[in-house]
């Protein structure tokens, strides 16, 4: 009985959700994913353009940044690709002016953030020195993203690779190895871990 009224209630969480992103546009549901009931995140997610996987989860909060606000954002989710069987944390920045790939089996903790542009356009002296930047962001399959950590425009996380907590990745890092501080340095390889 408790079950079917859960379900129930998601299933009108997801009706309501698909209704008003419709008539309001992305935004309604990026409001949204900042404290959704769970069950309904990936439908909509889904909805609205992104693809996720089976057996991913998504823990709670999503905080989705220009999907539609960016001069480069698709207006949608569709920058947005989660493989199969992945963990994304509670409260995970995702800035959709460019695509987020994240493969099969990859773990990203809570408070993670994936930046992929920088513009400082609004400054007409520092826009010159620090021209718009915006680029794809990849994890690849397997690999950790640890709590708080951030990565940058343009950077793929290797397989099998991982971000220590509150690490900050401006470059690419290597398969099977291990990156921690701020920036990041690789500091360990793992055995077989770039097969
Ligand atoms: C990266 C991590 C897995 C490494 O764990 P570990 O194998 O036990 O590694 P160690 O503690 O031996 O650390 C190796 C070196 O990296 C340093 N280091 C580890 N994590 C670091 C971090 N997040 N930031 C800066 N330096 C770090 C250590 O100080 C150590 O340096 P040293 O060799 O100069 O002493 C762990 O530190 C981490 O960040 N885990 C993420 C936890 C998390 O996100 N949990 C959320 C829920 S899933």
């Amino acid at each position: 009985m408790r079950n079917s009224i859960i379900r129930g209630i998601a299933f009108l969480e997801y009706c309501t959700g698909l209704l008003a992103g419709r008539m309001c546009g992305v935004s309604f549901i990026a409001r949204y994913l900042r404290n959704p009931n769970p069950r309904v995140t990936i439908k909509l997610l889904r909805a609205f353009g992104a693809t996720v996987g089976r057996d991913t989860t998504i823990k709670r909060a999503l905080v989705i940044d220009n999907a539609s606000e960016d001069q480069n954002s698709s207006g949608d989710f569709s920058h947005l690709k989660i493989g199969a069987n992945c963990y994304i944390g509670d409260n995970s920045f995702l800035d959709l002016a460019d695509h987020i790939i994240i493969e099969d089996n990859a773990i990203i903790s809570a408070n993670a953030s994936f930046v992929t542009h920088a513009s400082c356009g609004r400054s007409p002296y520092l826009s010159t020195k620090f021209p718009r930047k915006c680029a794809r962001i990849v994890v690849k399959t397997g690999a950790w993203v640890g709590y708080g950590a951030t990565v940058f425009p343009g950077v793929t996380v290797g397989r099998n690779a991982v971000l220590g907590a509150h690490s900050l990745l401006l470059e690419d890092a290597d398969p099977g190895c291990l990156y921690v501080g701020i920036p990041a340095k690789k500091v360990q390889e793992f055995a077989g871990g770039q097969s």
